[in-house]
């Protein structure tokens, strides 16, 4: 097959630009939309509002929309060289979008497994438009997930989870890149959490990137989940999830375990936030800082603003001193779940094509 490349690093994917740290040879054919380099976002006005250094990493700007991409493009990768011919995974949306753009990608099919009228429009329509197979069935994320598992084992499908290591490897490097362009690992990390991969792959980031003096310190990993759908806060699996923002509505994460380890090793925390307070959260970025974000990403900002404004918060700014640089991931782009956007939109009345009419009807 003819290929092009450029010579530069950049733009070419996560794959090309951190192949050394990556579990990949010459000769593994690299299946890659150009994810990752994303930016990190100095956000003034929020800076402003917690009275801290704040960046916010964008990872919705990736080729579909989610941080996903970054471990996608190795898990197909590897799935393709090891003669994988479909794959499969359970989705609370993301996932499934990314995987079925990739499996496009490399010539594959793809099978993907949703709880039923569980997820966002943006998200189901990319999985159709990218040609997976999908299945809706009657039970929640971690229904999903099971029966992946199973249908994985028989052998025929290459489970693209973050249970598969190839994607905690690939989303290690949104740690690498934090740390390329900010010159040291900031020292606190604000991130959604849902299966827990995300926290686990960020961890692990730092965590190499530590171990080969790239940088000087090591962040405390602050994780966010939603608080009706918080097994890891509360410790116990929950059997029935529920929140507004359905990319976290999981009860029983795979990487748990390894969650607690980055929480506890980083001297972290695991706190809750109100569906009302990521939506609000999610209103703020947007009005703010013109970052529109998907209602699970908004968890990390509004858990920003828990940790800088609540006595009640699992982890306190307002006892730490000096400045500090902090890093909120967010995680997908708002367009991907439009819903509740469009349920507060006020309903459009056109207006005669005059500039009178146009001055009126905003109020000038
Ligand atoms: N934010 C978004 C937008 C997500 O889609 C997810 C997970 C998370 C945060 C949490 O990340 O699971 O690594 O802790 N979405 C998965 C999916 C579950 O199927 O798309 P995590």
């Amino acid at each position: 097959m003819h290929t092009e490349r450029t010579t530069s690093k950049f733009g070419r994917g996560v794959i090309e630009h951190y192949r050394e740290y990556l579990p990949v040879a010459e000769s593994t054919a690299v299946i890659s939309l150009s994810e990752g380099d994303t930016p990190l976002v100095f956000c003034p006005q929020l800076s402003k509002r917690v009275g801290r250094v704040v960046f916010v990493k964008n990872e919705g700007v990736n080729p579909t929309g989610s941080f996903k991409d970054r471990g996608m493009t190795l898990a197909v990768s590897k799935a393709k060289e090891r003669g994988a011919t479909a794959l499969i995974c359970a989705s609370t949306g993301n996932t499934s979008a990314s995987a079925a753009a990739y499996a496009a990608r490399a010539g594959i099919s793809c099978v993907v497994i949703l709880p039923a009228g569980k997820i966002a429009t943006g998200k189901l329509l990319q999985a159709f438009a990218y040609g997976a197979k999908i299945v809706a069935i009657d039970g929640n994320f971690d229904d999903a997930l099971r029966l992946v598992r199973e249908l994985g084992e028989a052998g025929d499908l290459a489970i693209v989870n973050s249970i598969n290591p190839d994607r905690i490897a690939g989303q290690k490097t949104a740690a690498f890149e934090i740390v390329d362009v900010l010159g040291d690992a900031p020292d606190f990390h604000l991130l959604p959490v849902g299966n827990a991969g995300n926290i686990t792959a960020y961890w692990a980031g730092y965590r190499e990137y530590h171990a080969l003096g790239r940088s000087t310190k090591l962040p405390a990993m602050i994780g966010f989940q939603a608080a009706g759908a918080a097994p890891i806060f509360y410790n116990r699996i929950v059997e029935q999830p529920e929140t507004v923002a359905s990319a976290i509505r999981i009860g029983n994460p795979a990487s748990w375990k390894q969650a607690r380890a980055a929480i506890n090793e980083s001297h972290g925390a695991i706190d809750v936030v109100s569906d009302e307070e990521i939506l609000a959260a999610q209103t703020w970025l947007a009005q703010h800082e013109g970052i529109f974000v998907e209602p699970a990403s908004a968890a990390s900002v509004a858990g920003l603003f828990k940790c800088c404004d609540s006595k009640d918060a699992a982890y306190s700014f307002q006892k730490i001193q000096g400045q500090s640089r902090i890093v909120c991931t967010v995680t997908g782009h708002g367009l991907k779940d439009p819903d509740v956007i469009i349920g507060q939109m006020k309903e459009l009345k056109s207006v005669p094509a005059t500039v009178n009419d146009v001055r009126r009807a905003v109020g000038l």
